[in-house]
């Protein structure tokens, strides 16, 4: 069964209705928002980890347990900063949250401002993401102007809250590299700990939280952290934006419930995989960083945190990128290792050397021109960067390559075997 209308978080996903101030009010946001305030700190971190809401930036993180981290007395400020940096390929659905309903965004970040006890907030917005920030701000203004937000609101809880616009570098969608930037410096992670519940933003404590995350937490307060629980799958509960992209009849974005049926995301909200079903090659389940997933393992594959765990895959931020029988499914993992070398800080040797030499094996391997005693020598290596680096861009960057060898190891041979059979014939 699909999401009843009722159950929607995202009512105006594809921009049909006002995505301003007025609009949103129509549709239920900053419904009840001084009354959860009134309610105090505690019990609205205490309905978020009674919804089970995990972070939504792709690491799975349970949101309610991760702002309980945060200090209650401290000398020091609290900052929630937020993160619209969606530079994962595949990933479109904070843009599509700040395009057609930013005023969720900005009650949640009220809403977890006030949990953790921060009076200020930052939105960290991709470089490329223009529109969407004026979009974002215009919004913003209005909170203002009707004391939503700001000093003196009508919720009782001073609350300003920032655009920064980044510059298009991946790494700084990785929280404490977004941290830097947003204090001036080179987007490079930070060693942890510290985190940044102690240590973060201007050295005081910090939650960063993606936008998916934050928005969605308005709902939870106003339907009661049992609605969303109830939603999805234990421990993988509440809706979820899915965006399909690739091989299929309509990309689309689209919210579910977490747990929803593979081949019904596509069925129902694609048109299908390009081709029919028997088409499909395989799919990436989660943003380019996930393990792809052959079309074997698809057929009753459900969409959430824990099943695609157990396939040594992962939901990261479902963004699912489907390849039908026409990708070079090794080329297509090339081009893939290729966008985690250009995006590699550099400050650690294994990702900063890993990345590239990765990708110039595999290079050569899309074209044929290896020894098939180099597919392990690879495998090693992705061992080798994997957990082994400051940030887990090295692993992003080793989790592909992994995923083509255990699933494909046999398109690599085959492709060994033709390039070594021309050439043999063209020296005989
Ligand atoms: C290289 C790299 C890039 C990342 N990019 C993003 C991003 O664009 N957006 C995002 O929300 N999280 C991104 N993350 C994850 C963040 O570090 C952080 O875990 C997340 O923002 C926490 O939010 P959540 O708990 O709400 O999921 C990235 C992580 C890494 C290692
Ligand atoms: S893993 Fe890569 S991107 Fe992350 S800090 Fe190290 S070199 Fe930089």
């Amino acid at each position: 069964m699909l999401l009843e209308d009722t159950d929607r978080i995202f009512r105006n996903l594809y921009g049909f209705h006002d995505s301003g101030l007025k609009g949103a009010m129509a549709r239920g946001a900053w419904d009840g928002t001084k009354f959860f305030i009134q309610k105090g700190h505690d019990w609205i971190i205490s309905e978020v980890k009674t919804s089970g809401l995990r972070g939504r930036g792709g690491a799975g993180f349970p949101t309610g347990l991760k702002w309980s981290f945060m200090p209650k007395a401290d000398a020091r400020p609290s900052y929630l900063v937020i993160n619209a940096d969606e530079s994962e390929p595949g990933s479109c659905k904070d843009r599509e949250i700040m395009r057609n309903d930013p005023h969720l965004l900005i009650e949640g970040a009220l809403l977890a401002g006030f949990a953790m006890r921060a009076h200020t907030s930052y939105i960290y917005i991709r470089g490329e993401f223009f529109r969407e920030r004026e979009r974002l701000q215009r919004a913003i203004d209005e909170a203002y102007e009707a004391r939503l937000i700001g000093k003196n609101n009508v919720h009782g809880w001073d609350f300003d809250l920032y655009i920064h616009h980044g510059a298009g570098a991946y790494i700084c969608g990785e929280e404490t590299a977004l941290l830097e930037s947003i204090e001036g410096r080179k987007g490079q992670p930070r060693l942890k700990p510290p985190f940044p519940a102690n240590v973060g933003l201007y050295g005081a404590p910090t939650t960063v939280n993606n936008v998916e995350s934050i928005a969605v937490v308005g709902d939870i307060l106003r339907r009661g952290g049992h609605w969303f629980a109830a939603l999805g799958l234990p421990n993988n509960t509440g809706t979820k934006l899915f965006q399909i992209s690739g091989h299929v009849n309509r990309p689309c974005v689209v919210e579910e419930e977490m747990g929803i049926p593979l081949r019904q995301l596509i069925d129902e909200h694609c048109g299908g995989v390009r081709g029919g079903w028997n088409n499909l090659l395989a799919v990436i389940p989660g943003g380019s960083s996930m393990p792809l997933i052959p079309a074997e393992l698809c057929q009753d594959l459900t969409m959430d945190f824990d099943s695609l765990t157990k396939l040594k895959s992962g939901l990261g931020t479902a963004a699912i990128i489907v390849l039908d029988k026409s990708a070079d499914v090794v080329k297509a993992i090339t081009r893939i290792a290729y966008f985690y070398k250009h995006e590699s800080c550099g400050q650690c040797t294994p990702c900063r050397e890993g990345t590239g030499w990765m990708w110039r094996v595999l290079e050569r391997m899309s074209r044929g021109e290896a020894q098939k005693s180099e597919i392990d020598k690879l495998f090693d290596v992705s061992k080798q960067i994997e957990g082994h680096t400051i940030c887990a861009l090295g692993d992003a960057a080793a989790w592909p390559v992994q995923g083509l060898i255990r699933h494909f190891r046999h398109e690599i041979e085959a492709r060994i075997d033709a390039y070594q059979a021309a050439h043999r014939q063209a020296a005989e």
